[in-house]
């Protein structure tokens, strides 16, 4: 079986090319110097050449507050980019996978979204990537749409990461703690995506398990690292960001559950990726 998987220069890409060939898949890697996904002409060439069973979008211009600034590039990316990608993927009859995120809601729900509840992006980072959503299913009524959230991957500039680092410089980092999510590690998004190829195509929310804010999450990190840095608990409006962001995101996995696929708590994840790059840092 063949895979193709743009923008693999990124974190979950990395993710995906490991994950895929120890599963025994030929993957086809494309970073965004190899493709950019805004080029039809060399998408059609490549998909042509290849002719994959499976082509998974992970490309996508995912820096929030530069999307606010650079409106017309978000929407070619996460709006076009796709589009593209679904056309070309459909007329080759090839299975095609968007990664798409928390972000396309407004976060004002108190419970988890489901697949169907009503879209509502507050920033230009989720209408562009809404639209790529709305635009890959209208093209190719076979495409899959995976919506994951609060991603973090080895070598990739995250949440986890930044925590880390300043864990070692600072004596104490203020975190928001009236943000709810779903923190996710993209080797457990990566196993639930292999098994979605078999799966019907559709919609589907897809991250850990469980819950919590921006300050539990940063908690658990210093916590398991047993460093000394205080942790502080601050309201979104103290720390001021800005771009806002979903209040409340925590994606519901009854779907990804009745299709038989469970991920384990984000607590779980956590800790085997930071023991695992405390083991590849040769502690
Ligand atoms: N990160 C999160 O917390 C999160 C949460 C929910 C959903 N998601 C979604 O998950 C997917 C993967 O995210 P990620 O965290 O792996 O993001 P990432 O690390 O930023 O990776 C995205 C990759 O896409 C590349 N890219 C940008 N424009 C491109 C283009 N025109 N053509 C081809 N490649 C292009 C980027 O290259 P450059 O860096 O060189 O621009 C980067 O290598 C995205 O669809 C994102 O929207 C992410």
């Amino acid at each position: 079986m063949k895979i193709v998987i743009t923008g693999a220069g990124g974190q979950l890409g990395k993710e995906l090319i490991q994950l895929f060939k120890e599963e025994g898949y030929v993957v086809f890697p494309y970073t965004k110097q190899q493709l950019d996904i805004t080029n039809r002409t060399k998408i059609k060439e490549m998909i042509e050449k290849i002719q994959p069973d499976y082509l998974i979008n992970t490309a996508a211009f995912t820096q929030v507050d530069l999307c606010e600034t650079d409106i017309d590039q978000a929407y070619l990316i996460n709006g076009i980019g796709p589009y593209y990608l679904a056309c070309e993927a459909k007329e080759n009859k090839v299975k095609f996978f968007h990664i798409s995120t928390d972000y396309v809601f407004d976060g004002e729900k108190i419970e988890p979204y489901i697949e169907e509840n009503y879209p509502d992006p507050q920033t230009i980072y989720g209408k562009s990537k809404l639209l790529g959503e709305e635009l890959a299913l209208t093209a190719n009524d076979s495409t899959t749409i995976i919506r994951s959230s609060w991603l973090y991957g080895h070598e990739g500039k995250n949440f986890v990461n930044t925590i880390k680092k300043l864990a070692g410089n600072s004596q104490e980092i203020r975190v928001v703690h009236d943000q709810y999510g779903c923190p996710t590690y993209t080797k457990d998004l990566g196993i639930a995506i292999n098994k979605l190829l078999t799966r019907p195509h559709g919609i589907y929310h897809v991250t850990n398990s469980g819950s919590c804010s921006w300050f539990e999450f940063a908690t658990e990190i210093v916590t398991f690292l047993n460093s000394q840095t205080v942790v502080i608990p601050v309201s979104t409006e103290e720390y001021g960001l800005k771009t806002p962001r979903p209040m409340y995101s925590v994606l519901s996995q009854k779907k990804l559950n009745s299709n038989g696929i469970f991920l384990r708590n984000w607590k779980e994840g956590l800790h085997e990726y930071l023991k695992k790059e405390d083991d590849e840092n040769g502690h």
